[in-house]
């Protein structure tokens, strides 16, 4: 037989943020059979960054700092390394795709004392490998392509994952975009009747990135609504709910959705699936653990699409999320060191730029001036040797424009004398624009 001869190497693919690779085609130029969808898929923002900043030679005078990517980097708490440590035995078996009672019931445990619910662990949760893989996966559990115009609701900006699950799933995207001007809150009735007919699963992600926009129960009441009218799931991305900006206390934390759907007297959940991680809140995003909670009948149908897809968690990372879940006090320690960070920086670049402290999650969404922001990227990149991600790429043009241009992203990941830093260096490479 003869051997295939060596694919090109694709471009590089690391971190969560970063996105799929370019499809190997064979130096004879033959290229691989598979699925046509796959050319539909758009490149990820920081393949697009790499690109916009390829020719660039960032100023030497200054150390590199990146508030690019979205990844947690205080230190992972010491009782995750320890269940680690004490899972090792574990791996003589396979891990069922539903995980451990044990940890269902961690994961049950947090809810009840996160937002007050009493799920059932046996058939409302579920544990994933993160909550990117979830959020994919569900999108092929649930879209019929074989009904005419099958369709997916996207926020806009948004995470790029949505897009590619819904058309991986043979679904049609459409877009509802951000709204400045209301805290940045999705403008819902940009969708209109004939869409929402077609929808058969809409993302939603409170708070969201890039805005940290928590959504308020009247928000959920109009989703739901529309939900029960056209029968869509909705999936509601919960990713960033423990890092908040306001004093801790009751009330303090974001709502979350299965919550939202408790108070409006939706306690089966219908139609409705939540998506929470360890990655931000327990600074662990290599662990990949999350969990997917709420309609029992859907988890179920979602269960069995995880068993052929092998989603499995290993029993190491099962071990280590019970304990995980089970601590609270490493999340509020990790709050407090979000809440100093941004308390500080952001009066500091509120000079220059307009931006405000916001609702929850780790970035800050600001405008540049101008409105710029891919230009704004680029010069903060070759004169502070400083990384930011430009708005536009994080978004999709819909109704007319892009809702992500003449903004930049940053990610206040760093520690706080990099995250300090990295504001100087903006408000003096603002102040020395024309
Ligand atoms: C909005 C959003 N959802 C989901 C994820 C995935 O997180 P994880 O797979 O680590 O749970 C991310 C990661 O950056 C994100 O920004």
């Amino acid at each position: 037989m003869r051997p295939l001869p060596a694919a090109r190497p694709a471009a590089s693919c690391t971190g969560q943020d970063d996105g799929p690779t370019r499809l190997a085609t064979y130096d004879s130029g033959m290229t691989v059979p598979v699925n046509p969808r796959l050319a539909r898929l758009h490149p990820y923002p920081f393949e697009r960054l790499r690109e916009l900043t390829a020719g660039i030679t960032p100023n030497p005078d200054f150390a590199p700092i990146s508030l690019g990517i979205g990844e947690p980097r205080h230190a992972a708490p010491a009782l995750i390394a320890e269940a680690i440590n004490g899972a090792m035995k574990s791996l003589s078996a396979y891990p069922a795709t539903a995980g451990t009672p044990q940890l269902r019931e961690a994961i049950a445990g947090w809810i009840a004392r996160r937002y007050g619910l009493a799920l059932d662990p046996a058939t409302q949760v579920l544990p994933v490998n993160g909550s990117r893989e979830a959020l994919f996966a569900i999108a092929q559990t649930v879209v019929d392509s074989t009904r005419p115009g099958a369709t997916v609701v996207c926020p806009n900006p948004f995470y790029q994952i949505y897009e590619g699950a819904a058309l991986l799933a043979g679904a049609e995207v459409a877009f509802a975009n951000a709204d400045p001007a209301r805290n940045f809150a999705v403008d819902w009735s940009q969708i209109d009747a004939a869409t929402w007919a077609r929808t058969q699963l809409l993302y939603v992600c409170s708070p969201g990135n890039p805005s940290g926009a928590v959504m308020p129960l009247a928000e959920w009441q109009a989703l739901f609504e529309l939900s029960d009218r056209h029968g869509f799931v909705i999936a509601s991305d919960e990713c960033y709910s423990e890092i908040y900006f306001r004093a801790e206390g009751e009330g303090a934390a974001p709502l979350g959705s299965l919550e939202a759907a408790a108070r409006l007297g939706r306690g089966d959940f219908r139609n409705l699936i939540a998506f929470t991680s360890l990655s931000k809140r327990s600074n662990v995003p290599g662990l990949r653990s999350g969990f997917v909670a709420g309609d029992a009948a859907l988890l179920k149908k979602f269960l069995l699409y995880r068993t052929y897809h092998g989603s499995a968690m290993s029993p190491i990372v099962q071990a280590a999320s019970i304990a995980a879940w089970g601590d609270e006090a490493h999340v509020v320690e990790n709050r407090a060191r979000y809440r100093q960070k941004f308390a500080e920086v952001t009066p500091l670049l509120a000079e220059v730029l307009d931006v405000a402290l916001p609702d929850a999650g780790f970035y800050l969404w600001a405008a540049v001036p101008g409105g710029n922001d891919v230009a704004f990227a680029q010069g903060l990149l070759a004169q502070y040797n400083l990384a930011v991600l430009p708005g536009s790429l994080l978004a999709r043009e819909a109704h007319g424009y892009n809702p992500g241009a003449g903004r930049i992203r940053l990610a206040l990941v760093a520690d706080e004398a990099e995250c300090l830093e990295a504001a100087h260096r903006i408000v003096s490479f603002t102040k020395s624009r024309p």
